[in-house]
């Protein structure tokens, strides 16, 4: 599992080139309505960090996740064993034994990413695999980078989650949370809080757009601009930072 960054090809690092050069077979799940530009991207970087050729690529179709379900756990747990079997499928058809498959995965391999569960699923079927992971650039790195903020604050917790938990809690006792797979804009339901927001939408990229400020001053920009680039494209990745503000010093503290 070779992690790619989050969308410039200069995201990649050393490590992840030296492995792509020892590839036969790199795997890609295609959901049948690809994204171009994130095959755009995948494809750059074999060009560029791989010019040599001599692998093949091996395309599987993604099978589709049970969106009508409340029980979100369950439905993912049984999308990835669907997805380890078709895994398991090319693996055994287009790999001989002793030669070595890659999937590029996008940001970090670890981060929001079923890969890794996917070929444990595999390995735990009692099917031999030898995995190894080269650690990318997340999308979360790659944010604050572009703000020029740090993640954490001073000695402070940050939580990543997800759109989905954001828009039900943020919880009173972590001031900086990370928020990531959120097609529901859940920030416009914390604009009553005192809080910045660091927001990004396909970071490390040509369409990359940045905006942050106070969330009761800008959300309803993020909302339009975020809106407008999804119509004009067709998709959207966007993740931000939300920082409560810090309660003022009390008197006479420095
Ligand atoms: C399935 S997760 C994969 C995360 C990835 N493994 C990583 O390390 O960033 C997809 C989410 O990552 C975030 N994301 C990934 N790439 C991004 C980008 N270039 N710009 C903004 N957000 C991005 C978005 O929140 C998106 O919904």
């Amino acid at each position: 599992m070779i992690g790619i960054g989050a969308g410039d090809p200069e995201h990649i690092t050393m490590q992840a080139v030296t492995a792509l050069r020892q590839v036969d077979v790199f795997f890609v799940l295609d959901k049948g309505e690809v994204k171009q530009d994130l095959v755009d991207l995948r494809q750059e970087i074999l060009r560029r960090y791989a010019p040599d050729g001599g692998y093949r690529v091996v395309y599987g179709r993604d099978p589709d996740r049970d969106r009508t379900t409340e029980a979100y756990v369950e439905a993912v747990d049984d999308w990835r064993r669907r997805r380890a079997d078709v895994c398991q499928q090319m693996i055994t058809a287009e790999l001989a034994d002793g030669q070595t498959g890659a999937f590029l995965v996008w940001g970090d391999p670890t981060l929001y990413d079923s890969t890794l569960a996917i070929l444990d699923d595999i390995a735990s079927r009692g099917f031999e695999l030898d995995i190894e992971v080269i650690p990318g650039i997340s999308s979360v790195s790659a944010l604050v980078a572009r703000h020029r903020v740090p993640l954490n604050q001073v000695g402070k917790p940050v939580q990543i989650t997800t759109g989905r938990r954001l828009s039900v809690h943020w919880p009173s006792d972590v001031d900086d949370v990370v928020v990531m797979l959120d097609a529901r804009t859940a920030f416009t339901g914390h604009v009553g809080e005192d809080a910045d927001i660091y927001w990004g939408a396909y970071i490390g990229t040509p369409d990359e757009i940045l905006i942050s400020g106070k969330l009761s001053e800008v959300a309803g920009e993020i909302v339009a601009k975020r809106t407008e680039a999804r119509q004009r494209k067709g998709w959207i990745m966007d993740t931000y930072l939300l920082r409560r503000s810090a309660p003022p010093a009390p008197d006479g503290a420095h």
